[in-house]
């Protein structure tokens, strides 16, 4: 079975072709941030206007890398949400277009499932039940996987995500966007004990998790030690950086990935747990890798990351979250509609069939 993946839910445009869920034939990514970095986030308007111009040649230039031609696909499986609305349209609309044209099935995959199906394109016997966190720009959401395609939320963001979160920092400190990246490599030039963020507490004892508040408390710190905005070029050159900038770059990091562990210890707590999975652009971030994997594999848990291509958004991962539903028989009706609020539970049931 060979999967065309479409992924068009933020401001990467992207395409993919999957064969049996597991090789990646060849995975196109088309990114924006250049256009966007200017404004510091992502414009909607101007994400959704890119998709519209690069969909077909991002989609032909993966044909041509897989050596491949319309007739040799056997389903499409496209981003259905959570999402920008414009942008989830593009996608669909073509998906739906091509899916009605050359014959063929397709299906709306959830963007979360996505990113926690990402594991198993390189890992394809990590073991569950899992710990799976899904940590982007846009998600910060907790899961227990007790089998493939089976998920129990157990907590997520109640106001900013991870990603977000190291976003709004960098941008206002002038360091660029995004900035997980920026912030992971400067972070290790600082002292991470320097400024001290408190892990949140959730008053109902949930293990929901939080973010606007560390981001307060890097302000007030800011305004308090007279922090100036920096120049882009001077970011670029650790060297440049003011050393108090990057002692608040690191405390900032280290409390973002000490939140994340600590929800994931105590979320071990009564659960049938054999591995933990942590899949979304916030996954590349090294300061993570390295202390989940430290804290957990000393406990005889695996920890299992996507590699790093596949962390931030692609299209292998939607095809990849497809194949089982497909496999299974079950496509969509031509009247699905995107949802920008799609929730992981809210995922098509498997027993339908498709209708064309
Ligand atoms: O998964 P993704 O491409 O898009 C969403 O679904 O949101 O994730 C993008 C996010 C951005 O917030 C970006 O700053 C963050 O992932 N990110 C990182 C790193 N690489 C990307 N955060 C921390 N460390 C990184 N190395
Ligand atoms: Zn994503």
């Amino acid at each position: 079975m060979i999967v065309l993946g479409i992924e068009s839910s933020c401001d990467e445009t992207a395409a993919a072709l999957v064969r049996d869920g597991q090789t990646i034939l060849s995975s196109v990514v088309a990114s924006q941030i250049p256009m966007h970095a200017a404004f510091g986030g992502v414009v909607p308007e101007l994400a959704s206007r890119e998709h519209v111009e690069n969909i077909c040649f991002i989609i032909e230039k993966c044909l041509q890398e897989a050596d491949m031609t319309w007739k040799d696909i056997t389903a499409i499986a496209v981003t259905r949400g959570p999402g920008l609305m414009g942008a989830l349209m593009v996608g669909m609309a073509y998906a739906k277009a091509l899916a009605f044209a050359v014959k063929i099935p397709f299906v709306g995959i959830n963007h979360l499932e996505g990113h926690l199906c990402s594991i198993f394109l390189d890992h394809p016997d990590a073991e569950l039940p899992a710990l799976s966190l899904v940590v982007s720009g846009g998600h910060t959401s907790l899961f227990h996987q007790k089998e493939l395609g089976s998920y129990q939320e157990i907590s997520r963001t109640r106001d900013d995500a991870a990603g977000e979160a190291l976003d709004k920092l960098s941008k206002y400190l002038g360091l660029g966007y995004p900035g997980g990246p920026v912030i992971d490599r400067l972070a290790p030039q600082g002292d991470p004990h320097s400024v001290a963020f408190s892990i949140p507490k959730i008053s109902d004892g949930s293990l929901d998790f939080s973010f606007s508040g560390i981001k307060t408390a890097a302000l007030r710190h800011i305004k308090q030690h007279d922090i100036s905005p920096l120049k882009r070029s001077v970011s670029e050159n650790s060297d440049l950086v003011p050393q108090p900038i990057l002692d608040l770059l690191a405390s900032y990091q280290s409390s973002i990935v000490d939140q994340l562990l600590d929800r994931l210890k105590k979320a071990l707590r009564g659960r049938d747990v054999r591995s933990i999975q942590i899949s979304g652009g916030v996954a590349g971030n090294s300061e993570l890798r390295r202390r989940a994997r430290e804290f957990f594999q000393e406990r005889g848990l695996p920890v299992y990351y996507p590699r790093s291509e596949l962390t931030t958004d692609n299209a292998a991962m939607i095809a990849a979250a497809a194949t089982a539903r497909l496999q299974a028989k079950a496509a969509d009706p031509w009247d699905l509609r995107p949802d920008p609020n799609l929730k992981v539970s809210a995922t098509r049931s498997l027993s339908r069939n498709h209708k064309s």
